[in-house]
């Protein structure tokens, strides 16, 4: 450990949110991150859910040193071949049918700045309607439709956004019995509130196909395929931001192919770059060729960087080669039912829910009441970390407290059985912990 450069680490680093561990780390391979006392840590997060082939694979690490030797950027306007291969790769392999043209850039928020864009400039209108609970990205069109993230302080988002509140099975705004009545009631409420408020001129709907900084929410089909009418009855496009469920991690090549639901724009992010930075915004020829007519402008210094795309494409063959779509269905169901085992033996896990290795538990402090355990959720994860795995805890004062949990694709039964252990070890000593100090 370099005891200088974590002084330096606080005295010349600015803070930006989120918990932050104060050990600074050196490595990743696969499932495990090294901190800097030689610690290894399972890394039951993905790095920022980015990582579904494991960290620094061997073919991402020879994409890069491939693109060293060719071009790692160019002038904007050259289209390097790598990305018009990605294009063509993501279109014939990965896309819905009629979503066919894309365009590269790097990050998530950027990717929804330019399928929020395009949408605006296709319809002439610019009201967005987005869901409680997403996560969209923190740049100044995308932090408006985010309604998971903290959006005080910042002044004035951008005009023409609307929030209806989001299906959620565990906890519905409305109780209308099955979980598919509540998710269509909350659905019918939030349309009429939009049509009630619309100075008419709606542009789009944006969501994730699963709620994931929400709390793992998983809407039923039923309520996707509404939520295409209602697009389509308003003249909106249909945006789905699959920053997290596209490329397998949810056990299905999209989002929009577990739904069975074709939006108008896809953006596509984490899971394409493998850990690098790639993002994608996918649509189809009529919506491009409109958008192009009118002029569409996403001219940045690194759109269609032939680095990005090098390493997009060897994601995807990996995905592919090594079956990793069906492995995370088959691992997600490994994991999910030792999970449930937990479930099992602890009243303090209410839910277990997720599809594939993208998976949320939410914590409560009894079954009955529901009532969200923030201190247990606190608690365990710190414990976590202290035993060797890392695991995200979403935790919002005004919904529950969800262990967000999604290992590599690559995760074995091995690792997946030694992070089990850590959260059964950690739930019973913050359990004891809690019920000691409430006896004192
Ligand atoms: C669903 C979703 N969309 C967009 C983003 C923003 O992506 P980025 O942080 O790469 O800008 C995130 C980030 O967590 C996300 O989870």
């Amino acid at each position: 450990m370099n005891p200088a450069l974590r002084d330096a680490a606080k005295e010349y680093l600015v803070r930006y949110g989120g918990d932050v561990f104060p050990n600074l780390f050196v490595e990743a391979r696969g499932t495990v991150v090294r901190d800097d006392t030689g610690r290894e840590i399972l890394d039951f997060t993905s790095g920022q859910m980015c990582a579904t082939i494991g960290h620094n694979h061997p073919a991402i690490v020879e994409a890069v040193h491939a693109a060293g030797t060719k071009a790692f950027h160019l002038f904007s306007g050259m289209i390097p071949e790598v990305v018009a291969e990605l294009g063509q790769t993501l279109a014939q392999d990965w896309m819905p049918r009629g979503l066919s043209k894309s365009l590269f850039v790097n990050t998530g928020a950027e990717s929804n700045e330019a399928a929020l864009r395009m949408a605006k400039l296709h319809t002439g209108g610019y009201e967005v309607l987005a869901v409680g609970g997403s996560w969209h990205g923190v740049t100044g069109g995308t932090s408006s439709v985010s309604f998971a993230s903290d959006r005080k302080g910042y002044g004035v988002p951008v005009p023409g956004v609307f929030v209806m509140p989001e299906p959620n099975a565990y906890r519905p705004y409305i109780n209308a019995g099955s979980e598919e009545e509540s998710a269509l009631a909350c659905l019918e409420l939030g349309l009429k509130m939009f049509d009630m408020q619309s100075s008419g001129r709606p542009a789009a709907i944006i969501i994730e196909p699963i709620i994931s900084a929400g709390g793992v929410l998983v809407p039923p089909r039923a309520y996707m395929q509404a939520l295409r009418r209602a697009a389509d009855e308003r003249g909106m496009l249909l945006i789905f931001d699959e920053a997290q469920t596209a490329f397998g991690r949810i056990g299905h090549k999209t989002g929009a192919a577990f739904h069975g639901v074709t939006p108008d724009i896809m953006s596509v992010s984490k899971t394409l770059g493998g850990g690098l930075p790639l993002a994608g915004t996918i649509t189809t020829p009529a919506i491009e060729d409109s958008v192009h007519r009118k002029g569409f402008n996403f001219y940045t210094s690194h759109v269609s960087d032939p680095l990005g795309a090098e390493v997009g494409l060897a994601v995807l063959r990996v995905i592919a080669n090594e079956h990793l779509v069906e492995r995370a269905r088959t691992m997600g169901g490994y994991l999910r039912g030792r999970l449930e085992e937990l479930q099992q033996r602890y009243e303090a896990i209410g839910d277990v829910r997720g599809e594939g290795l993208l998976l949320g538990v939410e914590l409560v402090q009894d079954r009955e009441s529901r009532k969200p355990n923030h201190e247990l959720g606190g608690r365990t994860t710190r414990k976590c970390f202290d035993m060797g795995l890392s695991m995200n805890i979403r935790r919002r004062p005004e919904r529950g407290s969800v262990w967000r949990i999604a290992p590599p694709l690559t995760v074995s039964t091995d690792e997946v059985d030694r992070a089990v252990a850590i959260l059964d070890q950690a739930l019973r000593e913050s359990l004891d912990e809690m019920a000691v100090g409430r006896a004192a």
